[in-house]
């Protein structure tokens, strides 16, 4: 409870401290201290991931160069970002220490019920957890692996592809924020000004 009477005053604290024009402290306490982690490091999965905010999703997405198959288009990806830090994010334009955002993954269906073309989400399958925090990981953020039930996430050891990819792509701050339009109006003016000019080039 303390936690939900605290963030009021910590985003007028951002509200204050963005208004002065000085960049929001992160060399003391977490900004956002909700994440949770075992004696191994290992991230104790949260309790409330189905409230958390969605801020996209994709269908069949690919990394690679394999061709997209319209009869059988893959996985739906679901990214939702974990509530305390959703609201520092909307406040201070930041994805601030102590964020988490998941991605769950889940099987892909048609010709079921009424729907007749087209695609719906089938079971979860997988869940992975992106998770910021400065003065843990030497990038700024690294990720958590959530298998089927299990209480805790395991972490990806570091180096690894994952954060590779995520430093070289994604456009803000290691999170693919070009592929999220809902929250791309919290962004600092200069991102939302990169994106526009990738989007009119065809690039992001
Ligand atoms: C080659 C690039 C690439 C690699 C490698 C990669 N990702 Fe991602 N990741 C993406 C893209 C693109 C998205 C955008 C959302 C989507 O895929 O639907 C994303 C989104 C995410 C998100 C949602 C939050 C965010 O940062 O945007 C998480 C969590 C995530 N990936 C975890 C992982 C994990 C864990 C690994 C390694 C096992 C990994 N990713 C490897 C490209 C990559």
């Amino acid at each position: 409870m303390t936690k939900l009477k605290t963030l009021p005053a910590f985003l007028v604290l951002c509200a204050l401290l963005g208004a002065a024009g000085l960049p929001a402290a992160d060399d003391g306490d977490l900004a956002v201290d909700v994440a949770r982690f075992d004696a191994d490091g290992n991230l104790r999965v949260p309790g409330n991931l189905d409230e958390w905010i969605f801020i996209g999703s994709s269908l069949g997405m690919g990394y690679s160069q394999a061709d997209f198959d319209p009869d059988s288009p893959g996985m739906f990806q679901v990214a939702r970002m974990e509530p305390e830090a959703y609201a520092a994010f909307k406040a201070t334009g930041r994805f601030v220490d102590g964020t988490m955002i998941a991605l769950h993954f889940y099987g892909s269906q048609n010709e079921i019920s009424i729907n007749r073309s087209g695609f719906v989400m089938d079971n979860l399958h997988f869940a992975e957890i992106h998770y910021k925090d400065s003065r843990r990981f030497p990038d700024g953020f690294n990720f958590y692996n959530i298998e089927n039930d299990a209480e805790t996430a395991r972490e990806i050891p570091l180096p690894n592809e994952c954060v590779d990819c995520h430093k070289r792509d994604g456009a803000y701050d290691g999170v693919f924020v070009q592929f999220y339009p809902d929250i791309q109006r919290y962004l600092p003016a200069g991102v939302r000004e990169r994106l526009a000019s990738a989007d009119e080039s065809g690039h992001r």
